[in-house]
């Protein structure tokens, strides 16, 4: 039998240079499964307020080995971690901690 999965609250934050990152985004709002999906733009939008989420996504594109300094300065804003900290192992705790 079929359970029913509990619809989450999710804010996909990011940050594109050249468009890529953002048509990866929508992309992933398309395919939500009827989550509650908010879209940030880091360049254009007032600042979410994490803490209403229930999980956060962020999509940021790579130049030169380095993540956007706004996104870099977006993480530092919700915890005292910086994005090259984050990695497969620890994201579990990380989104908790940026939930808080
Ligand atoms: C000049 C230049 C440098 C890049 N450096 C890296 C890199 O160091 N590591 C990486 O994984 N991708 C690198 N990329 C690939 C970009 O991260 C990739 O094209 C990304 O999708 C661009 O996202 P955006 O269109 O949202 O800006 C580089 C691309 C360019 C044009």
């Amino acid at each position: 039998m079929e359970t029913k999965k509990e619809k989450m609250k999710i804010a996909i934050v990011y940050c594109s240079k050249q468009g890529t990152t953002e048509k990866v985004v929508r992309k992933i709002a398309e395919k939500s499964g009827g989550n509650q999906i908010s879209i940030f733009n880091l360049k254009e939008d007032k600042l979410p307020n994490i803490s209403s989420f229930e999980g956060i996504i962020l999509g940021t594109s790579i130049y030169a080995g380095q993540s956007s300094k706004l996104m870099q300065a977006f993480v530092k804003k919700q915890t005292d971690k910086s994005v090259s900290d984050i990695n497969s192992d620890n994201i579990d705790r990380f989104v908790q901690e940026i939930n808080r």
